[in-house]
């Protein structure tokens, strides 16, 4: 595959080729940078930053680092190489090669697939927008920063899908990108959790660990698309999503830390002594991860879905390593076990397979969230802090599924109205708790290898530079 890296768009599309496509995707770029302007990290396009730009698909050396300014960071689309001969891997067209246009039948189909996982992308940079006044570091600004503009190339990756294959279509799907905003009454993002706010470091941190996680799920899904431009372009946006979530996870292993010095130090687990010594006590990142597991878990869809199942049987998304499962991949005649309610219990029925695609994703995606909170608890163990973190059980504060009819403590017991609404501050950070976790972070701390009180320095730098190198540079 040839890579265009000096052109307007740099791609390995041989976008040259096509002008009108080129001449399309031109005529969006510069709605994008104005949108970027106007909705992207605020303040920063004079900032000089140590960026990692996507140069190729070739898993050795796919990136590079240099200062960049964000406005000129270069978006481009990359595509992972076609393999020689791919066949559809699952549903009824099993076997068949796969599509390298849509086919007319599953058309709406994919265009809403496309744009529901493109809408994701530009929203989280929305929600982030104002993040960067109160960073910790330089080194989490940088990586704020970083994952904004990866989640703009994103939206680049599934623009061009639209541009490229759906018509006129595409290109409204591509234009209405830049007029939903998160949190908009008018225009609002299309899925509750890219609407929430993302107000404070440790709702950023435990986003990019339990909502970028979500996106790592709906990518491996798509990446075993039958149509196979959606499936290259989904493998290479992994290779990116993983250092996302890497930011969440050791963000929150980093406050970890350093709350149980503080805890040690002062010999006390007393909240609001530690609140009054400025770093987070554990019970309320508990409360926090209670919040974010639950409304990310909300994205995988309802437990039984006759959508997912069609979308499966059609060839369009499949399930997370669908090659690695053991089975027909066409799930005609098997069953899958799915947690429903029944009376004032919950408890685990049998559906079949297909029907309960959603919630099979859902399962991978949760038994992935525990191994990190393993090496989370793994860090007040080893500080010897008895206290540990448990993901909410899934019925708890649901809005989508079966269990959006009932409350639920984050045990899984099932509790009356009145219940809920007595108790669920005890589960969930209270507005007072948020006010208290916004009030660490009013100030950005931003001299090179400087940190803020709440949260400990990282192992180590980005790209093998030092934890205190000059990251960004304010000009
Ligand atoms: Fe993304
Ligand atoms: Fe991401």
């Amino acid at each position: 595959m040839s890579i265009d890296l000096n052109a307007r768009i740099p791609n390995n599309v041989d976008l040259a080729e096509n002008r009108r496509l080129q001449r399309a995707l031109e005529a969006w770029q510069p709605n994008y940078l104005q949108w970027w302007n106007e909705l992207g990290p605020d303040g920063t396009s004079g900032y000089d930053i140590y960026l990692r730009t996507a140069i190729s698909v070739d898993a050795k050396g796919w990136a590079n680092f240099g200062f960049v300014k964000m406005p000129d960071y270069r978006w481009g689309i990359f595509l992972n190489p076609a393999q020689q001969d791919r066949t559809i891997p699952f549903g009824d067209h099993k076997g068949q090669p796969v599509w390298q246009e849509v086919p007319g039948e599953y058309r709406s189909t994919l265009r809403r697939l496309i744009v529901t996982q493109g809408d994701t992308e530009p929203a989280s940079v929305e929600q982030q927008r104002r993040l960067g006044l109160t960073c910790p570091s330089l080194y989490d600004l940088r990586s704020l920063f970083q994952i904004n503009v990866e989640e703009g190339r994103h939206l680049w990756a599934m623009v061009y899908l639209l541009h490229a294959y759906f018509g006129r279509d595409g290109r409204e799907e591509a234009e209405a990108m830049l007029e939903r905003h998160s949190g908009d009454s008018d225009k609002p993002r299309i899925l509750g959790a890219f609407n929430e706010k993302t107000p404070d470091w440790l709702s950023f941190f435990m986003f990019t660990f339990f909502t970028d996680r979500d996106g790592k799920y709906q990518l491996s899904s798509l990446a075993e698309s039958g149509f196979d431009p959606l499936a290259r372009t989904c493998q290479f946006m992994l290779t990116e999503e993983a250092h996302h979530m890497f930011v969440g996870e050791s963000g929150v292993g980093r406050i970890i830390q350093r709350t149980c010095e503080t805890m040690n130090e002062l010999k006390t687990d007393d909240p609001e002594t530690l609140r009054a010594a400025g770093v987070i006590d554990l019970p309320l990142m508990q409360k926090y991860i209670n919040f974010h597991f639950s409304v990310s878990i909300d994205l995988f869809g309802q437990e039984v879905s006759t959508n997912a199942a069609n979308y499966f049987t059609q060839g369009l998304k499949g399930r997370f390593q669908e090659a690695k499962l053991d089975d027909d991949h066409t799930l005609a005649d098997e069953a899958y076990k799915v947690h429903v309610v029944n009376g004032d219990r919950i408890v685990l029925a049998e559906q079949p397979a297909l029907l309960a695609v959603n919630e099979r994703l859902r399962n991978d995606y949760v038994e992935d969230c525990q191994k990190g909170v393993d090496r989370w608890n793994k860090i007040m163990q080893k500080a010897g802090v008895a206290f540990e973190f448990r993901l909410p059980h899934r019925a708890f504060h649901r809005a989508i599924g079966a269990f959006s009819e009932i409350r639920a403590t984050p045990d899984g017991k099932i509790v009356s109205e009145a219940d809920w609404t007595h108790r669920h501050s005890e589960w969930m950070p209270t507005d007072a708790e948020r006010a208290f976790v916004g009030s660490l972070m009013t100030k950005p701390v931003i001299e090179p290898g400087k940190f803020a009180n709440w949260i400990a320095p990282p192992a180590r730098g980005i790209n093998g530079q030092p934890v205190d190198f000059e990251y960004i540079r304010f000009n």
